[in-house]
């Protein structure tokens, strides 16, 4: 890999792709608190030790002060969907990065001209999507700001071709393209268990038999995580499923949290 990858965050995105990128790499990840650092360097252990090349965890540095970043060439933000907090962390970002750094966010649904222009460098910005879980999934949507330069461009397809990653360019439209076609289906089969009283289990049987699909739509929206989905939703202008924002607003996050449409009621 070409570039020295800094990526801010400490959620399963964030690890997902630390051990992907150490497959390639030395990787430095930016955790906010020693508690958060903890939790990311269990997260890239566990994640290196489920992939079937075993990438060494240790390429992972682990660091709580962002001026680390100061070295890398590549700096990919991928903390909560929410636009103040991507905001203020690809200000920081920016504030540290060398004048050739690239900036990415990985954000699945916000709008990469707004995120390009918050932090300060469109021509050095760029939108990387990747999908749960970033190991297994192999697609990456590629999105840049209008003022995105060739450089930027460049780096950016050989970044995600040296993480073993396919690129696709895709437009910067909300839910860009697989989440814009994806949350409909998904929130479909939530409105449907609302009118139909099928449980869980029957309706994802029937898409993963019936459909061919991996995995059943309400096992992947706890896989994905309810937060993150009802997030994605609202962002590409969804109407959000009254069962969702309930359990959301129980803390049944899905899988994360041990409850979501599976798991004890
Ligand atoms: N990290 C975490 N979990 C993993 C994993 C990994 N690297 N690899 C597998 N798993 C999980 C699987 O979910 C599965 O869990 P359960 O048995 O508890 O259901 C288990 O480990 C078994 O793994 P297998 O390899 O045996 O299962 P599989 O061969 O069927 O593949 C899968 C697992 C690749 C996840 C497959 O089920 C799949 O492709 N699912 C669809 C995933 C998907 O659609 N992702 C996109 C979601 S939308 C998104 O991510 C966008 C966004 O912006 C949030």
């Amino acid at each position: 890999m070409n570039e020295t990858l800094g990526i801010a965050g400490a959620g399963t995105i964030a690890t997902g792709l630390a051990a992907v990128a150490a497959r390639s790499g030395d990787v430095l990840l930016y955790a906010r608190s020693e508690r958060s650092a903890d939790r990311a360097r269990a997260a890239v252990t566990k994640t290196c030790g489920r992939m079937p090349d075993k990438p060494d965890p240790e390429r992972v540095k682990i660091v709580t002060d962002l001026d680390a970043f100061g070295e890398a060439s590549y700096l990919v933000e991928a903390v909560v969907e929410d636009h103040f907090a991507k905001s203020t962390l690809l200000t920081a970002l920016a504030e540290r990065a060398g004048e050739d750094t690239v900036i990415a966010t990985t954000t699945s649904s916000l709008s990469i001209h707004e995120l390009a222009g918050a932090s300060g460098r469109p021509e050095r910005f760029a939108g990387l999507h990747v999908f749960n879980p970033v190991p297994r999934m192999d697609l990456v949507e590629l999105v840049f700001p209008h003022d995105a330069n060739e450089d930027t461009r460049t780096r950016s397809r050989e970044l995600c071709v040296a993480m073993g990653k396919t690129p696709v360019e895709v437009p910067d439209i909300p839910g860009f393209v697989v989440n814009r076609l994806l949350f409909p289906y998904l929130f479909d089969a939530i409105k449907l268990l609302e009118q139909t009283g099928m449980q869980a289990e029957a309706v994802d049987r029937c898409m993963t038999m019936g459909a061919g699909l991996p995995m059943g739509p309400l096992a992947l929206l706890d896989f994905v995580g309810l937060d993150v989905s009802m997030a994605i939703g609202e962002s590409i202008g969804l109407e959000i499923p009254e069962r969702l924002a309930t359990l959301v607003e129980e803390g049944a996050l899905g899988r994360k949290a041990g409850r979501g449409f599976y798991g004890p009621s």
